[in-house]
C-alpha cells in the first residue's frame, strides 16, 4: 500500500466491521454503476484506461508548448484548473524553476488580478490553456476572451491560434464551436467524468506536462491507486477506511468540520483540490462535513490555538510523508547567539518529523482531537497521482455513506442564474 489510513489516534476506537456490510454494497453500486450519479462515474477506471496514443497527444503539444513560449496560462476554473494547479505546486514549488511560467486565469473577475494579468503578458510570448467542460462558464470564457483578443491584435490570428489549446466536451459546448471554427488545438474532457473528478484527464495532465512533471509517473501511481482500491474489504481499503472513519466522526461524533493539514507550504493548492472535491460532492441535503484545510507549521501560529482549545466541531486529517526528496541540516554555529546548537548537524526532515509528533501529541492526548494519519512515502509524482486517485475513490464512498449523490453539484447553479438576470444574460429568468 502507497498510502495507509492510521485510524490509531481516534479519540473512540472505531469499530471497522460494524460498517463491513454497507461498505460492501456501497462499492457493488460504484462497480455496477447503479447508484445516484452514475453517468459520471468515467473516473473509475480512468487510470488504466488512459491510451497510448493520448498521452503521446499530451507529450507532443506540451513539448511544442515547452518549446515555443515563456508562459502558459491556464484558463479555468474549479475542476478545470484545481488539480493541475494542485499538482505543479506540490511538485515543483513555489515559486518554481519551471519553464514556461504557469500563471491562472479565468477563475476570477477580479478586475484589479485580471489587469494585472494581461498588464504582465503583454510583451510576453505566452500561450493558453483553455480548459472549460460545459464550454459556457463565465469567469473562463471572459478571461478567454480578454486573452484571445490581447493575442490576436498583437501576433495576428495564425499566430493566436497556434498559441491556444482547449480541452473541452468532444461535441457540445460553446468552446466545441470555437475549437472547430477557429482550427484550435484540442482535448477532450470525457463526458463521464465530472470537473472535480477530471485531473486525470487532459484537464489536468496538459498543464502538468507542460510544467515538466513526468505524467506517466503520475499516471502509474493513480493505476496503482486504482488496483490497491477495488477489494470492497474495509479492512484493507485504505481509501475506503478514511471514507470510513470521516463517515463515523460526522455522524456518531457529531463533528462538523474536517480539516486536511499538510507540513509543506507546497500543498496548499492541493488542499484547495481536496475541498472542491469533498465540499462540492458532499455539502446536499443540508448536510456533510467543511472541508478545511491548513498548512503547518504556519497556521499552528494562527489556527492552532482554535485547533488546541476552541469549539470542539472538528478533526483533524493529516497528510505525513514518511521521507522527502531534498532536505538540508542545520550548521554548527562557534558564536551560538541564536542557542540553535542543540539542533546542529540535524536535518529539517527530523526536526519537521519532531514537530509532526509534538503536534500529535497537544491535540490527540491534550486536547482530545480526533486525528487521522494519511501516511505517504514520499511526495513525488507517482505517489501524487496515487494521492488523488485515493481521494477520488473516498470522496465518492463517503458520499454515498452519506446518502448523496457524489457527482452532481445543483446548488452552484443558483448564484449563476441571479448573475445572469442581473447581468442581463438573453434568455435568463
Ligand atoms: O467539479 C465541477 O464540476 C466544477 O467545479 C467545474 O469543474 C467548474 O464549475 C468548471 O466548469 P466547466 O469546466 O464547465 O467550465
Amino acid at each position: 500500500m502507497k498510502i495507509t489510513t492510521d485510524l490509531s489516534h481516534l479519540v473512540n476506537e472505531l469499530d471497522l466491521n460494524a460498517y463491513a456490510n454497507k461498505v460492501q454494497e456501497i462499492h457493488q453500486m460504484i462497480e455496477n454503476g447503479d447508484g445516484a450519479g452514475h453517468e459520471y462515474l468515467g473516473w473509475l477506471h480512468l487510470p488504466s484506461h488512459i491510451s497510448e496514443e493520448e498521452i503521446d497527444h499530451l507529450e507532443k503539444t506540451a513539448s511544442y508548448l515547452r518549446e515555443n513560449y515563456e508562459i502558459l496560462v491556464v484558463t479555468g476554473i474549479g475542476g478545470s484548473y484545481l488539480g493541475a494547479r494542485a499538482a505543479i505546486e506540490a511538485l515543483n514549488g513555489v515559486p518554481a524553476h519551471q519553464k514556461p511560467e504557469i500563471i491562472y486565469l479565468g477563475q476570477t473577475f477580479d478586475p484589479e488580478y485580471t489587469s494585472c494579468l494581461l498588464n504582465y503578458l503583454k510583451d510576453k510570448k505566452f500561450a493558453v490553456n483553455v480548459i472549460s467542460k460545459s464550454g459556457t462558464t463565465t469567469e473562463t470564457s471572459v478571461a478567454f476572451r480578454l486573452l484571445r483578443e490581447l493575442l490576436e491584435k498583437r501576433d495576428g490570428k495564425e499566430k493566436a491560434r497556434k498559441a491556444i489549446v482547449a480541452t473541452t466536451d468532444k461535441e457540445h459546448g460553446a468552446l466545441r464551436t470555437l475549437v472547430e471554427q477557429e482550427g484550435y488545438d484540442s482535448f477532450v474532457l470525457p463526458s463521464d467524468v465530472g470537473g472535480r473528478y477530471s485531473v486525470l484527464t487532459p484537464v489536468g495532465l496538459l498543464p502538468i506536462a507542460v510544467s515538466g512533471i513526468n505524467i506517466r509517473e503520475l499516471i502509474n501511481g493513480a493505476i496503482d491507486a486504482e488496483k490497491d482500491t477495488t477489494t470492497p474489504s474495509i479492512k484493507e481499503n485504505e481509501a475506503y477506511k478514511y471514507a470510513v472513519a470521516r463517515h463515523y466522526l460526522y455522524s456518531r461524533k457529531n463533528l462538523k468540520a474536517e480539516f486536511l493539514i499538510s507540513y509543506s507550504p507546497f500543498l496548499v493548492q492541493l488542499g484547495e483540490w481536496w475541498k472542491q472535491l469533498f465540499g462540492e460532492s458532499e455539502g446536499k441535503d443540508h448536510k456533510s462535513l467543511l472541508p478545511v484545510s491548513a498548512t503547518f507549521s504556519t497556521d499552528l501560529h494562527s489556527l492552532g490555538q482554535f485547533i488546541q482549545e476552541g469549539s470542539k466541531i472538528f478533526f483533524e486529517t493529516i497528510i505525513h510523508f514518511e521521507k522527502y526528496r531534498q532536505d538540508i541540516s542545520l550548521p554548527f554555529d562557534e558564536a551560538n547567539l541564536d542557542g540553535l546548537n542543540y539542533l546542529a548537524g540535524k536535518s529539517l526532515s527530523y526536526i519537521q518529523e519532531k514537530a509532526f509528533q509534538g503536534v500529535l501529541q497537544a491535540h490527540y492526548e491534550s486536547a482530545h482531537n480526533d486525528n487521522i494519519i494519511l501516511n505517504v512515502e514520499i511526495l513525488d509524482a507517482y505517489h501524487l497521482g496515487y494521492l488523488f486517485y485515493f481521494f477520488e475513490k473516498s470522496c465518492a464512498m463517503s458520499g454515498y455513506l452519506n446518502g448523496v449523490n457524489p457527482f452532481n453539484q445543483p446548488g452552484v447553479e443558483v448564484y449563476k442564474a441571479n448573475m445572469f438576470k442581473l447581468l442581463g444574460k438573453p434568455g435568463s429568468k
